[in-house]
């Protein structure tokens, strides 16, 4: 296991009734004017949002409204959100919502603190100081509640990419799971996709030895495969949606994925799909996953062959690793289809003479296709191409 130092001081409040903590918790991190940052307006349908104005009021902390981020949060609203927030004098950040309100306040805390350009954050400067931030979280998805990560989308050009630092890691999160009980199928599974995405993504590593966060994470993937199908056949049932909120935080606050090296590529892979075709982050990585493990599963061919048989019930055959492993890939991505995800190009609304530009934009933002992908492999863009071309 590699060294690491491990700091994750989020405080988490959940089950039942959990949002009207909302006022109590801002004041505890010391929020005296809010922000309340939010999505297209199911928050608005919920009545969550005013339950959480509620709460401020009862507090008596003040606050400003922006709504409007969109799924694949765009640079645009957090330039105004910066604006709004110097101008009224905000001190603390409150997304209400999901991954992409979480990222887009994420970049408007770090934004309003900073005299530069905060897209400078997204192309690789370290992010040490922002405003606090503290969510409301409203689908099991990105991880973005417990991760000091967050995705954002230029306009020009529409590229994807994400910036990272501790300040970018929430006060406070906020977990009702009652919360994701309104979230249309297709949602709930791309949320599970995702999940699913962050846990693999970390279970491929090239550091030996490292059983702990191997078992923690093949036991997350199984929770998963139980509890998914139980919300999509019941929106309503409290505990499978429990089960999923929390498995969506532990899968990407990292605590998997300590003491190893990890993938990403899937991911690096997908941001330009879903900054394409604005369709959602867990259904490119549906279509993205599949390929990108059957291109890379040579590399490492018992690993792949572990997961195959420890999560997806594959007999081992110690002959034909390969074998297995590609049994284990098939299960995956037939998971994936049972749930409502596409499976290829055509069925994500992709389109194959894009994939020029997909395999240049992906290696890398200059459009000059001369960088490296460096995950579990190391890919340069015929591999990408290649991987793309599979997903067809
Ligand atoms: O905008 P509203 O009206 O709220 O509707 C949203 C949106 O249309 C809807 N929704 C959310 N909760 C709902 C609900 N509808 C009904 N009932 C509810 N309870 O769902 C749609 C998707 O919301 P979004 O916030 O986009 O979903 P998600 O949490 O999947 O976030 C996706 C974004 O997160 C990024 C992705 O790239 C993508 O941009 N990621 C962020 C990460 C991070 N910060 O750590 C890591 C991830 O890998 C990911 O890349
Ligand atoms: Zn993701």
């Amino acid at each position: 296991m590699n060294n690491f130092s491990f700091y994750a001081p989020t405080y988490f409040a959940f089950g039942r009734g959990a949002e009207n903590r909302a006022g109590e918790l801002v004041k505890k991190f010391g929020g005296t004017k809010v922000l309340l940052h939010y999505g297209g307006g199911s928050v608005i349908r919920s009545g969550l949002l005013d339950r959480v104005k509620d709460s401020l009021k009862a507090e008596g902390i003040a606050y400003a409204e922006l709504g409007g981020v969109k799924p694949n949060p765009r640079s645009g609203l957090v330039y105004e959100g910066i604006e709004l927030c110097r101008k009224e004098g905000v001190d603390f950040i409150l997304a209400v919502g999901g991954g992409s309100t979480i990222d887009s306040s994420k970049a408007i805390a770090a934004g309003t603190v900073y005299d530069g350009d905060f897209w400078d954050f997204y192309e690789g400067k370290p992010v040490t100081k922002a405003l606090p931030v503290g969510t409301v979280l409203t689908i099991a998805a990105a991880g973005s509640e417990g991760s000091p990560d967050s995705v954002i989308t230029k306009e020009e050009g529409m590229f994807k990419r994400g910036a990272s630092g501790p300040a970018y890691r929430p006060k406070f999160s906020i977990l009702n799971p009652e919360l994701t009980c309104t979230l249309p199928a297709y949602q709930t599974a791309c949320g599970a996709t995702d999940i699913i995405a962050h846990l693999y993504e970390r279970y491929l590593t090239n550091t030996k030895n490292v059983q702990t966060t191997d078992r923690m994470i093949e036991a997350l993937i199984m929770a998963m495969v139980e509890e998914t199908p139980k919300v999509i056949a019941d929106p309503n049932n409290y505990d499978a949606r429990a089960n999923i909120m929390w498995a969506g935080m532990m899968a990407h606050n990292n605590s998997c994925g300590v003491g190893r090296s990890q993938d990403w590529t899937s991911h690096q892979i997908e941001h330009e799909l879903s900054a394409l075709y604005d369709c959602a982050h867990g259904a490119g990585l549906a279509v993205t996953m599949p390929a990108v493990f059957r291109y890379n599963m040579k590399h490492d061919p018992a690993r792949f062959a572990q997961i195959a048989s420890r999560v997806w019930g594959v007999p081992m055959n110690e002959n034909d690793l390969e074998g297995t492993a590609l049994a284990g890939i098939d299960a995956l991505q037939k998971f994936l289809c049972s749930i409502g995800m596409p499976k290829n190009f055509a069925e994500l609304g992709a389109k194959e003479e894009d994939i020029e530009y997909l395999a240049n934009t992906c290696c890398y933002g200059d459009g000059s296709g001369n960088g490296k992908i460096y995950g579990f492999t190391v890919l340069d863009k015929e591999d990408v191409r290649n991987i793309f071309r599979m997903m067809v």
